[in-house]
């Protein structure tokens, strides 16, 4: 009795405890045999000798109880302190964060346009033929196609490779005027120091009708508009072809950096391009069954921005994550 009692304080952890019990109260235990012994005590003793016998099962079972619920507990603490957070572990200064330079420098595009009651336009990401080219007056086989490095899906969906389908689909949706902006993400097959297969561009389109937009607007609004981006910079619009536009332009700013003397980053041309636009091509207004109107649309690389704000010499650093470059915007 002693040396069981003894056997149960000694157990250290709850694998040895469970050895002891069966050890003890098991079928084959110590217990067990000494009820077994009844058959041979004789009958005017049996009730003495079965009393006692109880009185030690219960102390024993009481004193194993005790000790398991212990031991129980001991291992839930060894767990928490292994597993648990330390929180007196007290950093003292509180990092806070900040935008990302991508979504800082779309906010401000965006803050601009809807301070002239543009309406902020979404499209879906995965684009039908139709919306992607074929509205915008790209049809089948049209060669201007191969400037857009576009991934097809397999049931003749595209990631989108601008943000010129929401141009369609508001028009749709809509009947003339139209004032809207579409920011978001666009898609091409693209990687090197200034391409990344994902990237933002935010859309513009302003419509009514014939005559009342002309490009003398355009010019207006996009050279106010980067004079809000980049400060006093000169604005310089270039010929140039889209198939959604007649006539197009390219829209170039005095390079920031030399204040166009010439320099690395203008490649010493004294200039910066921004920017692609144009007056709406009359096709595309027939893609929408829109009549007797005129507009002009324009889209813009919000990472080209961003790069030039932040003069950030690599556009795949701004998708690695590392707060190493992400601090130095907070
Ligand atoms: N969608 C063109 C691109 O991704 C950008 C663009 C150019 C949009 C001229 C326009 C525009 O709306 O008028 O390269």
């Amino acid at each position: 009795m002693e040396s069981l009692e003894e056997k149960i304080k000694q157990a250290g952890d709850l694998k040895t405890l469970e050895t002891v019990r069966i050890e003890i109260f098991g079928k084959k235990g110590v217990l067990a045999a000494e009820f077994a012994k009844m058959k041979e005590v004789p009958n005017a003793e049996k009730k003495a000798f079965a009393q006692k016998l109880n009185i030690t099962k219960a102390k024993l079972t009481e004193l194993f109880d005790t000790k398991k619920m212990m031991l129980e507990a001991e291992a839930i603490q060894e767990m928490m302190a292994k597993d648990g957070v330390d929180v007196s572990m007290y950093h003292g200064k509180p990092v806070s964060g900040a935008l990302h330079p991508v979504v800082e420098t779309m906010n401000r595009i965006i803050d601009y346009f809807v301070a002239l009651n543009f309406s902020v336009e979404e499209g879906p990401l995965v684009e039908d033929d139709f919306h992607n080219f074929e509205a915008l007056n790209l049809p089948k086989h049209h060669p201007a196609r191969d400037m857009q490095d576009t991934f097809y899906l397999n049931d003749g969906m595209v990631l989108r490779t601008h943000t010129s389908p929401v141009q369609i689909r508001t028009m749709q949706k809509s009947k003339p005027p139209v004032r809207m902006i579409s920011p978001g993400s666009v898609f091409r097959r693209d990687f090197d120091l200034t391409h990344t297969p994902m990237f933002h561009q935010v859309e513009g389109l302003m419509v009514d009708a014939s005559g009342k937009i002309s490009f003398a607007n355009l010019k207006w609004i996009l050279e106010d508009f980067l004079k809000y981006m980049f400060g006093d910079v000169k604005v310089r619009f270039r010929p140039s072809f889209f198939p959604f536009t007649e006539p197009s332009t390219e829209v170039d700013i005095s390079c920031i950096f030399c204040k166009g003397e010439g320099c690395r980053v203008c490649s010493k041309t004294g200039w910066l391009e921004v920017l692609g636009s144009g007056m709406v091509d009359p096709n595309v207004f027939k893609a929408v069954g829109y009549e007797d109107v005129s507009g002009y649309a324009f889209g813009l690389g919000v990472e080209r921005f961003a790069m030039l704000i932040h003069q950030i010499g690599d556009l795949r650093s701004l998708f690695e994550g590392d707060v190493r470059l992400l601090e130095q915007f907070r």
